[in-house]
C-alpha cells in the first residue's frame, strides 16, 4: 500500500501477490462495527487510558478525576499499606523477576508463601498458583478432560473456560445459562463410565448473578461427575470467610476444584486452582500453561499472599461491600435503568442498555460526569446484550454512591434511556 492513500480509501479485503486471502479478512465485521461506531463523535470506549490512579475508586482520565466503578477490585486492595509494603520488599529482596518456569528456576519462597495462604485461605489442601486466571482455567481445564471424557459447562461461561475445553479435546456439552434440569438432561445422555467434568461459575460476571451451585453441585456428584467453580468474581466478597458462592450456599467440600485469580479482589494479577484431590499435586509436571510460561514475579506473589492473609479478616469490608451493592442497585432501579438481576447478587450491577450506539452514548456521558464503567458488548455479553457494568469497590463510601446514581441520572436524562 502506497503511503498517502486514504484510509477509508483502503479495501478491507485484500488478497496478497500470490492471490491467497487475507488472513485478517475475518476481523471486518468488528472493525467495521468499531469504526462505525468511532466515526459517531463517540470516544473510544475500548481505549481508555488512565493517566494517574489515585485510590482503589479514583483516577485521572482525560485529566479529570473520575470514580471508577468498573474495576475488580472488589475489596480495594491495590492501595492497601501492608500490600504495597510487601512488594516493594520482595522487589528488593529478590528482583524484578523469575525469569523462568516454576518447575526450574522460578519459584521462590514467595510462590510457596502464596500458595500457604490460599490453603489456608480456603481450608484445602492443594493450592497451585499459575500467571493468570486465564492460565489456571486453560490449565486445569485442558490437562484433568481430555479426549473421550466430557465436560458440561454453563453456555455463559467465561472465555478462558472455553478455551480450556478447546485445548483439552474433550467432549463439550453446554447448557443452558444457570438452568438445572437443562445440565441434568445433558449429563443423564452421558456414556456409562465416561470420564465427566461439570465447570461452573460462582458469580457470572456480566449480569452479575450467582449460580444456583447447592442443587448444581449436588446433580453433578449424583451423576458421578467431578466439578470445577471458578470463583473469580466472589473470592474475597461472598461467603462467610470470603471463599465464593460455593462456600455461601455451603457446598464447598463438594466442589473438587475452585479456580480464582489474583486480578480481582486480591490486587493484583494471577490465578490458582486449590483442591482436595489426593493426587493433585501431579498437576506441576502435566500442566502445560502452568510449566511452559515464567511464575508471577516476586513483588507480584508478595502483594498477592499479604492481600489474601488480609481478606481473611474482611468482615467489615465485605459487609459494606454488600451495602454498596444493595443501595446501588435499588437506586438505578428506581431511576428507571434496566438491571440484569432482579436483586442485587454480588458486586457486579449491570445496566441494560438498548444498543451499542445509545449504550456508547451514556458511557461517554458518564465518563463526562466523571465515572468510569465498563461497557461490555457481544461476544463477552449474553443474548447479544450491550451492557454497562458496574462493579461496586468495598472501598466507595456511601457518599460516592450517591454521587454516582446523580451521574446516572444526569447521563441517562441527556442521552434519552431514562
Ligand atoms: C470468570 C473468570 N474467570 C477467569 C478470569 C481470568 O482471570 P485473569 O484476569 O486472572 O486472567 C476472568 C477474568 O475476567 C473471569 O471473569
Amino acid at each position: 500500500m502506497s503511503q498517502g492513500v486514504n484510509q477509508a480509501d483502503r479495501p478491507l479485503v485484500r488478497d496478497d501477490a500470490e492471490g491467497g486471502r487475507d488472513l485478517f479478512s475475518k476481523f471486518d465485521e468488528i472493525i467495521r462495527t468499531r469504526e462505525t461506531l468511532l466515526a459517531s463523535g463517540v470516544e473510544d470506549p475500548f481505549g481508555l487510558v488512565m493517566e494517574k490512579v489515585l485510590s482503589p475508586t479514583r483516577a485521572i482520565c482525560n485529566g479529570r478525576d473520575t470514580i471508577l466503578l468498573g474495576t475488580y477490585n472488589y475489596m480495594g486492595m491495590t492501595f492497601d499499606p501492608d500490600v504495597i509494603a510487601a512488594g516493594k520488599q520482595a522487589l528488593d529482596e529478590f528482583g524484578s523477576g523469575t525469569t523462568g518456569s516454576r518447575v526450574l528456576n522460578g519459584t521462590y519462597a514467595g510462590h510457596k508463601a502464596v500458595e500457604d495462604a490460599l490453603r489456608e485461605f480456603y481450608a484445602m489442601d492443594h493450592a497451585m498458583v499459575f500467571s493468570t486466571g486465564y492460565q489456571a482455567n486453560l490449565g486445569i481445564i485442558s490437562t484433568i478432560a481430555g479426549k473421550g471424557d466430557y465436560i458440561v459447562l454453563d453456555i455463559d461461561s467465561h472465555a478462558s473456560i472455553w478455551d480450556g475445553c478447546k485445548m483439552g479435546d474433550a467432549e463439550v456439552v453446554p447448557f443452558k445459562h444457570n438452568d438445572i434440569d437443562a445440565m441434568e438432561k445433558r449429563l443423564r445422555r452421558i456414556p456409562e463410565g465416561a470420564g465427566k467434568l461439570v465447570v461452573l461459575e460462582g458469580v457470572y460476571s456480566m449480569l452479575g448473578d450467582v449460580a444456583p451451585l447447592a442443587e448444581m453441585v449436588a446433580i453433578a456428584k449424583k451423576h458421578g461427575a467431578m466439578v470445577l467453580v471458578d470463583e473469580a468474581h466472589s473470592m474475597g466478597f461472598i461467603g462467610e470467610h470470603g471463599r465464593g458462592v460455593a462456600e455461601a450456599q455451603g457446598v464447598i467440600d463438594q466442589v473438587d476444584f475452585v479456580i480464582g485469580t489474583f486480578s480481582k479482589s486480591v490486587g493484583t494479577v494471577g490465578g490458582f486452582c486449590v483442591s482436595n484431590h489426593p493426587k493433585f499435586e501431579i498437576m506441576r509436571l502435566v500442566c502445560r500453561p502452568y510449566v511452559f510460561t515464567a511464575s508471577l514475579p516476586p513483588s507480584v506473589v508478595a502483594t498477592a499472599a499479604t492481600s489474601i492473609r488480609k481478606l481473611m479478616h474482611g468482615s467489615n469490608k465485605r459487609a459494606h461491600l454488600w451495602e454498596n451493592s444493595k443501595r446501588l442497585h435499588a437506586g438505578l432501579r428506581e431511576l428507571g435503568f434496566k438491571l440484569g438481576t432482579d436483586e442485587p447478587q454480588s458486586a457486579i450491577v449491570a445496566v441494560i442498555m438498548p444498543d451499542l450506539e445509545r449504550g456508547a452514548a451514556m458511557w461517554e456521558a458518564l465518563l463526562r460526569e466523571g465515572l468510569y464503567v465498563n461497557l461490555a458488548r457481544p461476544p463477552a455479553t449474553p443474548a447479544g446484550m450491550t451492557l454497562l457494568r458496574c462493579s461496586l469497590c468495598a472501598e466507595h463510601s456511601s457518599e460516592e454512591v450517591g454521587t454516582i446514581l446523580g451521574m446516572f441520572e444526569r447521563a441517562g436524562k441527556a442521552v434519552g434511556i431514562i
